[in-house]
C-alpha cells in the first residue's frame, strides 16, 4: 500500500515533502532522496520518476533537487550527469564529506553550495555558478575543473582552502582584512601598498626572498633558458628609505610616488617581491619579459603592478615586479583580471 501511494504521487508532490527546511542549517539529512538520473538526454529527466535508479557503487547524483540537502559522506557527481542547485535550495557539504564532480554542476541564481568546515568540494568538471559558493571548508579545483558563471564565490576563512589547478571565473569575495603584528592579511594574503603598511622592523630576519618564492624563480629559469636575472628583491624599510629620498632629489615628489613605495609601504619589504630582468617597461617586449608576464602565475607571481592599472595600484605600470602569491592563489587573480587590490577588495591608497 505505501508502496503504491508513494509511486502515484508525481514527483513534484515527493520532492516537496524533502523541500526547503525553515531551518535551513539544520545538520542532519543525507543524500538517500537524490534522485539518480544516469543520462541527460532525457529532457524531462528530473519529472519522471521511471527516470530514478540508484548507482551500487554509491555513486550519487541527480539533475535537481528540491530543498536543502546535506552531504554527511563521500559522494560524485558521475561524468555525464549534471547536478543542479535550484533557485531557493542550498546543497551544504559537511565536514569529513568529499563532494566530487566529474560531470557538472549549476547552481542557479538563488541557489547555494556552502561547504562547511571540514568538507571538501572537488572540482574535476565544469560547475556553473549563478548562485553562490560559501567556503567555509576545502575547494579543489582539478586542471579540467572550472568555475564560470556570474555568481560569488565567497571565501569564508582562507586562499589556503582553495587549490585551484583549473580555472575559476568566477566572482570572489575575499574576508575582511585583518590585522596583525601591524601586517595586514585579507585570507592568510599579506597586503601591502600605499593605504597598508608593515611595521619598521618588519623583515629583518629575510634573506633576498623567502624561499618558497625563490625555488619558482629558479624553476622558472630552468623551464625556460631565460637569465631572468634578480635585480631587488628584499629591502629593508632604512633602504626603502634611502631610495626614496634619492630618487626625491633627482626627481619630482608626484612622479616619485608612482614609481616608488614610501618606506614600510613597499612590498620588497616583505621577502614576497622581486623585480626580474631589467627595470624598463621595454622589458615586456622582450621574449623574457613577455613570457613572464604570460606565465609567472604558473609559477605563484603575479605582475603586481599591471598596464593602465595606474590608478587602481597607485604606481606606474611595472612588468619586472612580480609579487609571490603561491601558485594557487596567483590563478585565482590572474583568472580575474583584477589587479590584487580588487580582488582581495581593499583600498590601494
Ligand atoms: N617600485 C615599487 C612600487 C616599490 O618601490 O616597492
Ligand atoms: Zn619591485
Amino acid at each position: 500500500m505505501k508502496k503504491f501511494f508513494i509511486a502515484a504521487v508525481p514527483l513534484a508532490a515527493v520532492l516537496a515533502l524533502g523541500g526547503c527546511s525553515s531551518t535551513p542549517e539544520r545538520p542532519t539529512s543525507d543524500t538517500s532522496s537524490l534522485i539518480v538520473i544516469n543520462s541527460l538526454s532525457e529532457p524531462n529527466a528530473s519529472d519522471s520518476r521511471n527516470n530514478s535508479s540508484s548507482d551500487a557503487s554509491g555513486v550519487q547524483a541527480n539533475v535537481s533537487f528540491s530543498g536543502d540537502r546535506v552531504i554527511t559522506e563521500n559522494r560524485t557527481v558521475a561524468e555525464g550527469q549534471v547536478l543542479t542547485v535550484r533557485n531557493g535550495e542550498t546543497l551544504y557539504i559537511n565536514d569529513g564529506a568529499e563532494f566530487t564532480v566529474d560531470g557538472g554542476i549549476a547552481v542557479e541564481n538563488g541557489g547555494s553550495i556552502k561547504v562547511r568546515s571540514g568538507g571538501s568540494l572537488l572540482l574535476n568538471g565544469k560547475m556553473t555558478l549563478d548562485g553562490g559558493l560559501e567556503l567555509g571548508g576545502f575547494l579543489g579545483i582539478r586542471e579540467k575543473g572550472e568555475i564560470n558563471g556570474a555568481g560569488l564565490l565567497t571565501v569564508l576563512n582562507s586562499f589556503d582552502d582553495i587549490d585551484c589547478k583549473g580555472t575559476c571565473k568566477a566572482k570572489i569575495k575575499a574576508p575582511e582584512p585583518v590585522e596583525k603584528d601591524g601586517v595586514t592579511y585579507v585570507g592568510g594574503v599579506l597586503i601591502v601598498n600605499k593605504k597598508y603598511s608593515v611595521p619598521e622592523d618588519y623583515g629583518e630576519e629575510l634573506g633576498l626572498v623567502i624561499d618558497e618564492a625563490y625555488d619558482q624563480l629558479l624553476k622558472m629559469r630552468e623551464d625556460t633558458g631565460f637569465d631572468m636575472p634578480l635585480v631587488s628583491g628584499y629591502r629593508s624599510y632604512w633602504t626603502q628609505d634611502d631610495l626614496f629620498n634619492y630618487y626625491c632629489e633627482i626627481d619630482d615628489y608626484d612622479k616619485v610616488v608612482m614609481y616608488s613605495a614610501e618606506p614600510g609601504h613597499s612590498e620588497h619589504q616583505t621577502g614576497l617581491a622581486m623585480d626580474l630582468g631589467q627595470i624598463t617597461e621595454d622589458y615586456v617586449n622582450t621574449e623574457e619579459g613577455g613570457w613572464l608576464t604570460d606565465n609567472c602565475h604558473k609559477y605563484g607571481f603575479i605582475i603586481r603592478y599591471p598596464k593602465g592599472c595606474e590608478k587602481k595600484t597607485g604606481y606606474d605600470y611595472e612588468p619586472w615586479h612580480v609579487r609571490w602569491l603561491g601558485e594557487s592563489t596567483a590563478r585565482l587573480v590572474r583568472d580575474s583580471g583584477l589587479t590584487l587590490e580588487e580582488f582581495l577588495g581593499v583600498e590601494a591608497m
